[in-house]
């Protein structure tokens, strides 16, 4: 499809308006400077990335479109690759936890028992809970819990209690109003210990929030049993090396973060969980498992904290972000959070097929010789041209880029001039 008819299909088949899709299309015509400054500090412009669409995603037996914005080539043709293979089965079956999240006030300078000042606090469980849900409505401080920590640096700063409320952020991420609830219920905790608390902060191990998802692929469909027996040695690499595992998780991140950022997620604080959260056996692994069915398919899993929102913060201010929402149109956070999982699984799949047989350099390459033709400087039909060329000769540079330009630009001068005298 062109541009024109992926967005006038997009038009059809989601709840987007003619404002959504001219915002899609401009985005600085609803985006203004003035937007940014508030947004960041000392602002000076705005960095874009290309906003692309996976297709054929069946997850819980609704098909969804899922924006995605990503610079690198690729990413979005494996991950609808991999889906479409997924759909031939039963597609993605997901489910996500609850959504809670935890906030940690760290507390210092007892000058009671660890354990008295334990009991304290969790005898006025309900008025530091009422103190915290004074802060907002929607979003429900749920739970408070308190253990001991003991320092582990070179510094040896002894020992702490951490006190830890438990949040149900519902529709929203909830960062900021977790803080405030931590803020808020500070004072009230030094006054019945009589320490000091030192930083009340949410914590981005999202552990209380976690999404599954799982598909099984049909052997045929990706290119045999010995694909299958070769991915599953690619699943034995990333499982028990962690220089195979934190490429192998990149990957899954490629997919998982191009929609984070594509629906105003904060992406920084869903990477930095998954990563502790493949990490939590005390050994770096693969966040996918793999595995053979009793037909000889070839099932996957994935499982990893994700926190995420579609109320609140950038969800609610960015229009883009708000587009992207629309094109998904997901009702709870819930639902895009097994979104999220579907994809990181699909991605997942779909390199680890490609690096079990043909590599992913040729895929990857054919975007790439169009880059580089730009990059030499090449211009309208003349890109498709010199990035044909140079696939073809299997030389994919900017220096024979270069060369080709000047070639067909004097040829395409020669013909115009003979088309002249003619
Ligand atoms: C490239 O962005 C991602 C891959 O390296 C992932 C992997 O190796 O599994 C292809």
């Amino acid at each position: 499809m062109t541009r024109h008819e992926r967005l006038l299909y997009l038009k059809k088949t989601t709840t987007l308006s003619k404002r959504d899709i001219a915002v899609i299309q401009h985005p600085l015509l609803a985006f203004k400077f003035d937007d940014i400054n508030r947004m960041i500090e000392n602002a000076i412009g705005i960095l874009m990335i290309p906003l692309g669409i996976a297709t054929d995603f069946l997850i819980n037996g609704r098909e969804y479109i899922i924006p995605m914005a990503i610079e690198e080539p690729s990413v979005i043709a494996a991950a609808s690759k991999a889906a479409k293979i997924a759909k031939r089965t039963e597609g993605f079956t997901a489910e996500a936890d609850k959504s809670l999240m935890i906030g940690q006030l760290q507390l210092l300078s007892l000058p009671i028992s660890k354990e008295i000042a334990k009991q304290k606090i969790l005898i006025n469980k309900n008025e530091l809970l009422t103190i915290a849900n004074s802060k907002s409505r929607s979003i429900i401080a749920k739970d408070l819990e308190v253990r001991e920590l003991r320092d582990k640096s070179q510094n040896n700063m002894g020992e702490m209690l951490i006190v830890e409320l438990i949040i149900d952020t519902q529709d929203a991420m909830g960062a900021n109003v977790i803080n405030t609830m931590c803020e808020a219920i500070a004072p009230k905790v030094e006054e019945l210990t009589g320490g000091i608390v030192n930083l009340k902060i949410v914590s981005n191990y999202a552990t209380r929030r976690l999404v599954r998802c799982k598909a099984v692929f049909a052997k045929n469909e990706l290119g045999g049993e010995n694909i299958v027996e070769r991915i599953l040695y690619a699943y034995a690499f990333a499982y028990s090396d962690t220089y195979r595992a934190v490429t192998h998780n990149k990957g899954i991140m490629n997919g998982i973060d191009a929609v984070a950022l594509a629906t105003g997620q904060d992406f920084r604080a869903i990477e930095a969980a998954a990563h502790a959260y493949a990490a939590r056996e005390g050994t770096y692994r693969s966040l996918t498992k793999w595995y053979k069915t009793k037909e000889g398919d070839l099932a996957g899993e994935i499982e990893l904290p994700m926190a995420v929102g579609i109320v609140g913060g950038i969800v609610s201010v960015h229009p883009v972000a708000k587009a992207a929402l629309k094109i998904l149109g997901v009702k709870t956070s819930n639902e895009l959070a097994m979104i999220l999982s579907a994809i990181g699984l699909a991605q997942n799949l779909a390199a680890i097929r490609a690096l079990a047989s043909e590599g992913i350099q040729k895929g990857h390459m054919k975007l790439h010789a169009k880059n580089v033709a730009v990059m030499a400087g090449a211009k309208s039909d003349l890109v498709d041209r010199i990035a044909k060329r140079i696939t073809d000769e299997n030389n994919i540079n900017i220096t024979r880029a270069k060369e080709i330009l000047a070639l067909l630009m004097k040829v395409d001068k020669n013909r115009k001039k003979l088309s002249k005298s003619d």
